[in-house]
C-alpha cells in the first residue's frame, strides 16, 4: 500500500484554497494531519469558519488550529474583492464542523504535530506566511523535523497585489523574509504558474458531473472575480497541491529568491535571482512554467477523484 506523505496545510480559504484543500484530502497520496488558518483572503474568523465548512462538507476529519489575525507587521489588507464578502461566496455549505477546531492556537498545533510525526512533516502554505514564521521563531527546533516547505507566494515576474508582488507574500512581507531565510527546503508555486494553471470555461462546464465537490466548485467558480470565467479560471493554490501529487507537471529552477521590504514601490515584491547576480546559494526550488493543458487534465481528474 501507498505510503501517504504527511503534510499540514496553512490555508485562508479562499475560493481557490478550497479547490486545493479538497484536492489534497481526497488525493489517497496526502495524509493531512492539520489544517491551520491564517488572516488573508478575508478575515482570522472567516476563514477559520470556512475551513470547518469545508470539513463538514467534504465529511473528513481533519483537526483545525486558527492562527495570525493579522500580518507580522502591517494591517491586513484583505481580498474579499476578489473571494467575495465569506471569502467563499456562492455556494450554501453545511454547518461548520466546530467539534474539528484546536483550542490550541496554530502555531503550538504544527510544532506539536510536527515533532510528534514519525517522519519529517512538508508544510504547504498557501496564505500568508504569517503562521510559519512565527512557528520557525518561536520553535526553531521544528526545522529539522520539516521535509521541505511547498508554497503558493511570490513570483518570477510581475504581482497580482502590486505591480511586482504577489498576494500571499505583499500581505506579510516581513514572514516571507523569515521563511526563505530559514534554510528549510522550499518549493514556490508562484503566480507566473497560476497564471497558466487555469480552468476554461470547457472544464467549469464538465465539473458539476463530477460529483459534490465539482459542483461546489462550478458555483463557487461563477462568484470567483480572481480571473474572467471566459478566459479562464487562476487555480493558483492548487499549484502547490498539483507539485506534490504531479511534479512533472512543472519546470522548476533551483535559485536565491529574497524579499523587498524597503522598496516604496516593490514592497512585498520577490526577488528571483534567476542570473546569480547576489552570487547567493539557492535557498529555494522556483517553478518557472507549468504544463497548462496537463495541468487542466490534471485538475479534472482529482476533482473527480473527490465526492
Ligand atoms: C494567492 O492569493 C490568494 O487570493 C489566493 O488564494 C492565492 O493563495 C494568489 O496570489
Ligand atoms: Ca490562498
Amino acid at each position: 500500500m501507498l505510503k501517504k506523505r504527511p503534510i499540514i496545510i496553512d490555508t485562508d480559504p479562499g475560493i481557490d484554497d478550497a479547490l486545493a484543500i479538497a484536492i489534497a484530502l481526497f488525493s489517497g497520496e496526502l495524509d493531512v494531519r492539520l489544517i491551520t488558518t491564517v488572516a488573508g483572503n478575508v478575515s482570522i474568523e472567516k476563514v477559520t469558519r470556512n475551513a470547518l465548512r469545508l470539513l463538514s462538507f467534504f465529511g473528513k476529519e481533519v483537526p483545525v488550529a486558527m492562527g495570525a489575525r493579522k500580518p507580522l507587521i502591517g494591517p491586513l489588507v484583505d481580498a474579499s474583492d476578489i473571494h467575495g464578502a465569506s471569502g467563499m461566496e456562492g455556494f450554501d455549505f453545511p454547518e461548520p464542523r466546530e467539534d474539528l477546531l484546536l483550542q490550541e492556537n496554530a502555531v503550538n498545533a504544527m510544532r506539536r504535530v510536527i515533532m510528534a510525526s514519525e517522519e519529517p512533516i512538508t508544510l504547504v502554505p498557501i496564505g500568508p506566511l504569517t503562521n510559519i514564521a512565527l512557528l520557525l521563531s518561536m520553535y526553531p527546533e521544528v526545522s529539522e523535523h520539516i521535509r521541505e516547505i511547498v508554497m503558493m507566494g511570490g513570483s518570477v515576474t510581475r504581482g497580482n497585489k502590486g505591480v511586482m508582488s504577489e498576494f500571499n507574500i505583499a500581505t506579510d512581507p516581513e514572514a516571507a523574509k523569515i521563511v526563505f531565510d530559514s534554510g528549510i527546503p522550499i518549493v514556490v508555486a508562484t503566480l507566473d504558474v497560476g497564471l497558466k494553471a487555469l480552468v476554461m470555461p470547457e472544464d467549469t462546464q464538465k465539473l458539476p458531473d463530477l460529483g459534490q465537490v465539482g459542483q461546489m466548485a462550478h458555483c463557487l467558480f461563477r462568484k470567483y472575480r480572481g480571473g474572467s470565467f471566459n478566459t479562464g479560471l487562476k487555480m493558483y493554490d492548487s499549484c502547490a497541491i498539483a507539485y506534490l501529487l504531479a511534479p512533472t507537471l512543472f519546470e522548476t529552477v533551483d535559485t536565491f529568491v529574497d524579499v523587498e521590504l524597503a522598496g516604496s514601490l516593490t514592497k512585498g515584491c520577490t526577488v528571483v535571482d534567476l542570473k546569480n547576480y547576489m552570487k547567493q546559494p539557492a535557498n529555494a526550488k522556483v517553478c518557472v512554467d507549468i504544463d497548462g493543458e496537463a495541468f487542466r487534465r490534471w485538475f479534472l481528474e482529482s476533482v473527480g477523484k473527490c465526492i
